[in-house]
């Protein structure tokens, strides 16, 4: 549904935060008003509408100020549709300041205290934004780098070719308990930790949302940028802001990873463009597959536990995966090797000779003629406890 903001003066007093007791409870109320629409207008007048300390996260890809000089083509002639639209001018650096300084301020009063914001730019922006946003408070945590996989050549051959954008990640300030989810984050790059710098694909091909053959936004961002953003930094129900909607990328993952989101666009056809992608994007219903817990939140199974249960019993042999290290489980939870005793992380390390070693990877079993590692077991008695 798309919404036209306009409020009178009682409504605008009704949504600034309230002052006295159960004041959050009041704030999440009037935010549940706003989840999951697009509002049309300036983001810095309707931010200032929204109740302060609400929002879990911001995502904003803003206007670059680009400073195209002229028509550009290819070498076969053909024109090269730029970023040229009149929401991307400005009169010169210091109004372009003016204008990140007040949207950035704006933000900064409707994130919680533990909140964070994502901004994209390219070099024409970035380090502009990057300086005002630390003189307001905000606390960099990460520079990502979000390498094109893909870019487009640089036709006039004068420069390299600007193949990255770069996000700035930041807490809303210093102290913020901020959230991460570090493990999703490693699981999702084949158990490795994940890296500041992303190599993505630009958003082409059926993704890209297109208006007579043409493309419907010059900016469109890739999914796979906002997803791994979406899910590295909030949770299942989460309140996503992205005050320079667009086409509604960001609105598009938070609904398919159960986030809400709030959208807020200046132009009424890309809030057209944006609402008709939204209905037709799918919330998955089981929030299950979509929660991101933290390993150390996870029940703790103590290796004794699969004694008790039966899964394993004392005296069986464990092995590696290629069979050349052995060890005899005990009655104790312990194992023994070479005349060595300790839990199964302490002998995993004592046979490769290594200062430390996960047990539950490196301990195996064989199971129908299969070799499977412990931790198998572990998971199948987190889940009878779920
Ligand atoms: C870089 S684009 C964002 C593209 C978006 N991330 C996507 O994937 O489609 C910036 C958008 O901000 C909008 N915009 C510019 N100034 C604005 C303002 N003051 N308030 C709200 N929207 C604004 C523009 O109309 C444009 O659609």
């Amino acid at each position: 549904m798309v919404m036209l903001l306009f409020m009178g003066r009682d409504r605008k007093d009704e949504l600034r935060q309230p002052k006295r007791a159960g004041a959050s409870k009041k704030v999440k109320n009037v935010v549940c008003k706003f989840r999951n629409r697009i509002f049309v207008g300036d983001c810095i007048e309707l931010m200032q509408t929204l109740p302060k300390g609400s929002v879990d996260m911001i995502f904003a890809d803003p206007p670059y100020n680009l400073q195209l000089g002229g028509d550009l083509h290819r070498p076969n002639n053909s024109k090269v549709y730029g970023v040229d639209n009149s929401w991307d001018h400005f009169s010169g650096f210091a109004s372009y300041d003016s204008f990140t300084r007040n949207w950035l301020s704006a933000a900064r009063k409707i994130l919680k205290t533990d909140g964070t914001l994502w901004v994209i730019g390219s070099y024409h922006n970035i380090y502009r934004v990057g300086t005002i946003l630390q003189d307001l408070g905000f606390w960099i945590l990460n520079d990502v780098i979000w390498r094109k996989s893909n870019p487009m050549p640089n036709f006039r051959g004068r420069r390299f070719t600007n193949a990255h954008e770069t996000l700035l990640w930041c807490a809303r300030s210093q102290e913020s308990k901020y959230r991460f989810n570090y493990d999703a984050m490693k699981t999702l790059n084949d158990d490795l930790q994940m890296r500041s710098d992303w190599i993505l694909p630009l958003c082409t091909g059926a993704e890209r949302l297109k208006k007579n053959g043409k493309k419907a936004h010059p900016t469109q961002k890739p999914e796979s940028l906002l997803y791994r953003v979406v899910l590295s930094s909030t949770e299942v129900g989460d309140v996503i802001l992205d005050p320079f909607f667009g086409s509604g990328t960001t609105g598009a993952i938070a609904k398919q990873l159960g986030r809400d989101y709030i959208g807020i666009e200046r132009e009424k056809n890309y809030v057209n463009l944006a609402e008709k992608r939204l209905e037709q994007t799918r919330r998955l219903s089981e929030e299950e597959f979509l929660r991101s817990p933290a390993k150390k939140d996870l029940p703790r199974i103590p290796f004794g536990r699969l004694l008790e249960s039966g899964l394993l019993r004392p005296g069986q042999v464990l092995t590696d995966p290629g069979g050349r290290h052995a060890a005899r489980v005990r009655a104790d939870g312990t194992l023994a090797a070479d005349g060595f005793r300790g839990s199964i992380h302490q002998v995993g390390a004592y046979v490769q000779n290594l200062p430390a070693c996960n047990g539950w990877q490196f301990w195996h079993v064989e199971k129908k003629g299969e070799k499977v590692p412990i931790d198998l077991y572990r998971q199948q008695l987190r889940a009878e406890i779920h």
